[in-house]
């Protein structure tokens, strides 16, 4: 059979590969958006591939096990970020992107996890590093100073 008929009559043409056990790539149909708390507006700063983070009006990291996401413009493009209070390791800051299909990631403080929200529910350590799932790559994490009342995140 030639490979048009085949495409033809198995409808193989607009099938995705399965990345997440479910027969279809199942994350590709879920909007992953999560839902971590929006750090409050006049809370995040940006300037020069850096983030400055007010944390006297972000409540949400107040504690261990808190975490709040933002977005900001860097050279044109949206970069999602994801900051969490993590009891071992204090503030931790994460491209808020899951490697597989790019869909938004959480802090999952019980666990001690950072999990996709998408089905295939890639998980990462506190690190970035992929621990399960479909997910091909870590996922970029922030150096982080805290001096304060403010957070300062390195971009660049
Ligand atoms: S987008 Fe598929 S596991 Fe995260």
């Amino acid at each position: 059979m030639k490979r048009r008929n085949f495409i033809k009559t198995t409808g193989m043409g607009t099938a995705t590969i399965c990345t997440c056990g479910l027969g279809i790539n199942s994350c590709s149909m879920f909007s992953g958006v999560s839902k971590t708390p929006v750090a409050p507006e006049g809370s995040v700063h940006y300037s020069e591939n850096q983030v400055t983070l007010d944390l006297k009006l972000i409540t949400d990291l107040n504690e261990p096990g808190g975490s709040v996401k933002f977005e900001i413009t860097q050279y044109g493009e949206i970069v999602k970020i994801l900051v969490i209070n993590s009891e071992e390791d204090g503030f931790q800051a994460y491209e808020n992107k899951c490697t597989h299909g790019e869909r938004e990631i959480e802090y999952r403080s019980e666990d001690k996890i950072l999990r996709c929200v998408s089905f295939g529910h890639s998980k990462y350590d506190l690190d970035g590093r992929v621990t399960e799932g479909p997910a091909p790559a870590p996922i970029k994490k922030f150096f982080v100073n805290h001096q304060d009342d403010n957070l300062i995140i390195s971009l660049a």
